[in-house]
């Protein structure tokens, strides 16, 4: 393979403190839904929890209205026939192009490796996965080369320097309901945290646990050290 080059965004979700930006996953969600969907699918991730705490956040009615409003439809092995999804049903999966399930590929790639293949770059910045993906969206140099009767898209992220998917994203391509200035860069960010979200949902509750179980191990090594005093203190 060539040389990738992946660039190391900012995310609100990293370091011990992180967590996800929820009007960040909410855009992600936009820019997934109204730009990836075409060709890639979520098949793993239910619909319903778009309502789980520590994500997107919305009310099942909201999911419920997301639903109506994308026409998001679930073919039924029962009715042997496609009907409207319901909040316990998938996303859709989505292999008309040959596009990769999106739903857990900010853990399926790595942005970081070296040096030397030790990998002491994750130690520091992570695994990458959702840097990979970001800087994938925003890593087109706008050359294209005809191959075997397709088209590949330069690429400075991708393996290899050539991808087929043509540049999903150009400015505005997606209208916030924040508000928030659709530019290339953003939505990348924003569906890139959006895809780190359906990868590790439970991540905001992960950290927290880890901290807590930190800090009660660390009074249980003062009680300990204490007693050890105690215990000890006849005899010396
Ligand atoms: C591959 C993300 C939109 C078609 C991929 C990959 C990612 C990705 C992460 C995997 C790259 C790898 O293997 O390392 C996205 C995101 C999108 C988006 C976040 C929305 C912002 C689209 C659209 C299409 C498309 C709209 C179709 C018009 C493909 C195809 C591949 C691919 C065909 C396989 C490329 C190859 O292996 O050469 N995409 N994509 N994608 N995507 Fe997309």
């Amino acid at each position: 393979g060539g040389e990738s080059h992946v660039e190391n965004f900012s995310f609100s979700f990293e370091g011990p403190f992180g967590t996800f930006d929820q009007d960040q996953l909410q855009r992600g969600l936009q820019v997934y839904t109204q730009v990836c969907a075409g060709c890639h699918g979520l098949q793993y991730i239910p619909l319903r929890t778009l309502a789980d705490h520590g994500g997107i956040g919305w009310t099942e009615d909201e999911v419920r209205a997301y639903i109506d409003e994308n026409f998001i439809e679930t073919y039924d092995d029962a009715l042997q026939d496609w009907r409207t999804a319901t909040p316990n049903d998938n996303f859709p999966a989505n292999d008309g192009v040959g596009a990769p399930d999106l739903s857990l590929m900010a853990k399926a790639r790595a942005g970081f490796h070296g040096p030397y293949g030790l990998g002491i770059n994750q130690f520091i910045y992570g695994i990458g996965g959702p840097e990979y993906i970001a800087s994938l969206l925003t890593g087109y140099t706008g050359e294209e080369v005809e191959q075997f009767g397709s088209v590949l898209y330069e690429n400075t992220a991708f393996e290899g320097g050539y991808i087929s998917m043509a540049p999903p994203l150009y400015d505005d391509a997606v209208e916030y309901a924040d508000g928030t200035p659709a530019t290339v860069e953003q939505m990348a960010e924003d569906v890139s945290a959006f895809l780190m979200w359906t990868a590790e949902p439970h991540l905001m509750a992960r950290k927290q646990l880890g901290l807590v179980a930190f800090i009660i191990l660390g009074l249980f090594a003062v009680l300990l050290y204490l007693t050890n005093k105690r215990l000890w203190a006849p005899v010396k």
